[in-house]
């Protein structure tokens, strides 16, 4: 029988050091950012009863096509599904937990959605996000944006541009997407046979359409900007005021709609500018006002965002910014007499908090050295016959700056201290 030939399935892939290290290092950076703005850690379950994400439209691709679900082993069986964003298994969870509000949340996590995989589109991706229930104060959505904002930038990108809308809400939405609805009736013959099926479930996704027929005919479209009541107005021109205050640059996205349906008034999107134009949308999210109601909680507004990681580690290589980090292990141990040396010198120096590591297997000493120069670790601890004999280490910068210098075995741990610091 043939060997079996396994890949990881399609749409996922293994990260494998020392990029697992860069990811790890972006999602303390946004761990760091968050719980600096006041937002505390949510780990929400990684399956989800399939209606609650219904509840994100039930005309979307991601509910219609994209989502990954299955019948549990119950009886009667309960249909689930993976989570392809976390809005809404944070909304369930206020609904759950009715915590006391503004409740501000981030998290972190795989997101999945059966999608035609590419460059910077997968189908299982993480994302990192916030989100604020309990206010619509716009000052909450200006934080949640400067929050998003400031991560990209703590990255060192440059190339980041913020688009900016708002969608309406109740009170205004209905006309708009009456007057929407006529003018793409009477331009149906012109439409794509894709977007004539999207206007009979949801006129305001056709504006999403990136087909070059639609084009001439969504650029002249009715804009929501203009249905827009006074209240809601108000609330997106102090959204605007607070950005200009933060000195926070954005463009008006008057076409701006998002792929799922729960969102109201502020939405926004980062573009990554150095990505091409397919998957560029590093980021995105905006308010939902009715999502917690919709899923069985008090009426709450809510605003938040995800950042997708995997496509802003690919823009930060397009910008050559955000590194790998530095290695972990500073001291690789070099043990020649076939005993237990590097066990023990290995050991002392993790327990003391520096990176230490070694080869296994009695290796030559120069096979040995050549993994150490590998290693990225910045001194050797050699032991052999002759330091075993003196109780001492001999103990080499592997950058070869300062040479090398015997130590006694009992002062190692300091020493190394020392000369890392
Ligand atoms: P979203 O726009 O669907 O929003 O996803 C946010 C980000 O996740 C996208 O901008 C993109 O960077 C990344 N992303 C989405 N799909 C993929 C994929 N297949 N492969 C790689 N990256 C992907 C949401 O998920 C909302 N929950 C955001 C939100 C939070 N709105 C309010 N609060």
């Amino acid at each position: 029988m043939a060997a079996p030939n396994f890949r990881a399935p399609k749409g996922t892939r293994d990260i494998l050091p020392p990029e697992s290290g860069r990811r790890r290092a972006a999602l303390d950076a946004f761990a760091e950012q968050a719980e600096l703005a006041g937002f505390g850690e949510i780990m929400s379950p990684i399956f989800e009863d399939l209606g609650v994400f219904k509840r994100l439209g039930e005309s979307t691709d991601v509910v219609t096509k994209e989502m990954f679900d299955f019948f549990d082993k119950g009886d009667p069986p309960q249909h689930l599904a993976l989570r392809p964003e976390l809005t809404a298994s944070v909304c369930r969870g206020f609904a759950e937990h009715r915590p006391t509000p503004p409740w501000k949340v981030w998290y972190e996590g795989p997101q999945f959605r059966y999608e035609q995989p590419q460059a910077g589109r997968y189908r299982q991706f993480h994302q990192v996000g916030v989100e604020t229930l309990g206010t619509d104060d716009p000052q909450a959505d200006v934080d949640v944006i400067a929050l998003g904002w400031n991560f990209y930038a703590s990255l060192g990108l440059r190339q980041i541009t913020l688009l900016l809308n708002s969608l309406g809400d109740p009170s205004c939405r209905p006309a708009y997407l009456e007057a929407l609805r006529s003018y793409l009736t009477e331009n149906y013959s012109s439409l794509s046979t894709q977007s004539r099926v999207t206007l009979e479930r949801n006129p305001l996704r056709v504006l999403d359409s990136k087909r070059p027929e639609d084009g001439e005919i969504i650029a002249a479209a009715p804009l929501m900007v203009d249905f827009l009541t006074d209240e809601t107005r108000d609330h997106f021109d102090a959204v605007c005021a607070g950005l200009d205050q933060l000195g926070i640059p954005y463009e008006l996205s008057p076409r701006l709609v998002r792929g799922l349906d729960y969102y109201t008034r502020t939405t926004f999107e980062f573009v990554a500018d150095a990505l091409s134009t397919a998957q560029n949308a590093v980021g995105g999210g905006g308010r939902y006002d009715g999502l917690v109601e919709d899923l069985g909680g008090p009426a709450t507004p809510g605003i938040g965002f995800a950042l997708g990681l995997d496509r802003i580690l690919l823009a930060c290589d397009a910008e050559k910014v955000f590194a790998t980090p530095e290695p972990v292990t500073k001291v690789f141990v070099v043990d020649v007499t076939g005993g237990n040396h590097a066990l023990v010198i290995c050991n002392s120096l993790r327990t003391a908090g520096i990176g230490a590591d070694r080869t296994y297997d009695s290796r030559s000493m120069k096979a040995q050295m050549k993994v150490a120069d590998r290693s990225g670790a910045l001194l050797a601890a050699i032991i052999g016959e002759d330091e075993v004999a003196s109780g001492e280490v001999t103990l080499r910068d592997l950058r070869g700056e300062t040479g090398q210098r015997r130590v006694a075995l009992g002062d190692l741990v300091s020493t190394v201290g020392r000369l890392l610091r």
